[in-house]
């Protein structure tokens, strides 16, 4: 079961939602309802589900719908139709003292724009969500300077928001949702009025505490750069509707749509995509030590060379049927015959591992953190990665082409 399902919900705003929803169920577009009725058509029948522990990205451009989509998980908005389940349960169907209860220990918000009281100290700031929840000073105190501590901002206590930059107010901000120990924290825009080095900064902090934490969080953003680096899935809305639900390789590799497309065009696919998306199934991986035997495997397979365990964990080496029958002919050992390759981690972005892959002779090993080979990344893999994302640029005249182009990758005797 997941933890949050939202399951064919519309949302309408104006005088008479209900009128609309005839209308919505008739696939009339937003444009036109709003035209025709005057109603704004803020979602339009969303279904999808938030696992726990998950990072859960809403995408689209302005006035799609995501601030409306995040609200309805805290009830600052109720649906026109459909139903919001929170651990199985309807929130729709919560009376005022559950609904208070729920928003102080199951969702906590972190807004644009802070919402920091000037006149309290950040400490203060901090702990204002325990207080709340009736929490004891001492308590919420230290628990709130935890909390700066953890978002890298301690000895700032005593200070006053006003006195500090806004990356750091936003971390206050942070720190202020995490210390309620919500289950969910919801995240609108929450970093996009940082530049962007602090911007950076904050998602890597994010995305170290969610490991530490296993929160579930459930993050806005214009941003599709954002979205990839944070999000374990994305879900992308276009006027009140879901267009994608799925994995960052997903939306980057299948675009549902054009609109979907024109967001993926901007990103730095190499940045984005991880050695396991571009790894094709792992070659012969031969285990005996005895070159007949080992001459014999290869022999049978489709290609003239096999992979050996030649080190420790996630230690690889090749061995090739000419080297293997040379082996035998100089009486070597089979230690002898086995060629180094570098191996690369599933989870390394490409532009980690181009120049290994483009540069080995062989087909690099791609190993889990187990150190147990997943499969291999040939050149064509990475060059593919590369003609793509020329091509996605190539679509869009005008464009001053950024930092990728294919006349970046090393040189290599192919
Ligand atoms: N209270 C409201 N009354 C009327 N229409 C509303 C209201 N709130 C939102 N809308 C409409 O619903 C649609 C979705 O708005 P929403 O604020 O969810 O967009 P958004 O994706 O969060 O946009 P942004 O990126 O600009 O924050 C818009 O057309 C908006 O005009
Ligand atoms: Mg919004």
């Amino acid at each position: 079961m997941s933890l949050i399902e939202v399951k064919n919900v519309s949302k309408v705003f104006g005088p008479r939602p209900q009128s609309v929803l005839p209308l919505l169920a008739e696939g009339r577009s937003k444009t036109d309802i709003l035209t025709e009725t005057g109603h704004n058509v803020g979602l339009c029948d969303i279904n999808l589900s938030i696992d726990a522990g998950q990072i859960f990205v809403v995408m689209g451009l302005s006035g799609s719908g995501k601030s409306t989509l995040i609200r309805h998980f805290n009830r600052l908005i109720d649906p026109t139709a459909g139903e919001i389940l929170f651990n199985g349960e309807d929130i729709l169907g919560f009376d005022t003292k559950r609904l208070i209860a729920f928003r102080r220990e199951n969702m906590s918000m972190v807004f644009q724009h802070f919402g920091l009281m000037p006149h309290w100290t950040v400490l203060e700031n901090v702990a204002f969500g325990l207080k709340v929840q009736g929490v004891p000073r001492k308590v919420r105190r230290d628990r709130a300077a935890e909390w700066l501590d953890a978002v890298g901002l301690a000895g700032y206590e005593d200070s006053y928001p006003g006195e500090l930059s806004g990356g750091m107010q936003q971390r206050v901000g942070l720190a202020r949702a995490l210390c309620t120990d919500a289950d969910v924290l919801l995240m609108d825009e929450a970093f996009s009025a940082l530049d962007p080095l602090i911007r950076s900064e904050m998602q890597d902090q994010l995305t170290a505490l969610q490991a530490r934490l296993q929160k579930t969080i459930v993050f806005i953003t214009h941003d599709l750069d954002e979205a990839l680096r944070l999000g374990d899935r994305i879900a992308i809305l276009k006027d009140g509707a879901l267009v994608q639900c799925g994995p960052p390789s997903e939306i980057l590799l299948n675009p549902a749509d054009d609109y979907v497309e024109s967001f993926v065009r901007d990103v730095n696919r190499i940045r984005v995509l991880t050695a396991d998306t571009v790894m094709k199934p792992p070659r012969l991986r031969i285990t005996t030590e005895n070159l007949d035997e080992a001459l014999r495997q290869v022999r049978a397979s489709p290609h003239d060379f096999a992979y050996v365990q030649s080190g420790g964990e996630g230690v690889y080496g090749v061995v090739t049927q000419e080297g293997l029958e040379e082996g035998k002919r100089t009486r070597s050992t089979f230690q002898d015959v086995v060629q180094d390759v570098p191996s690369i981690s599933a989870n390394a972005p490409v532009e980690d591992i181009m120049s290994v892959a483009l540069q080995s002779d062989f087909p690099v090993p791609v190993v889990d953190s187990d150190g147990e080979l997943q499969g291999v990344v040939t050149k064509k893999a990475v060059i593919g990665v590369f003609a793509d994302q020329a091509e996605a640029r190539a679509t869009r005249p005008g464009e001053d082409e950024s930092e990728t182009t294919v006349k970046d990758v090393p040189k290599t005797e192919t």
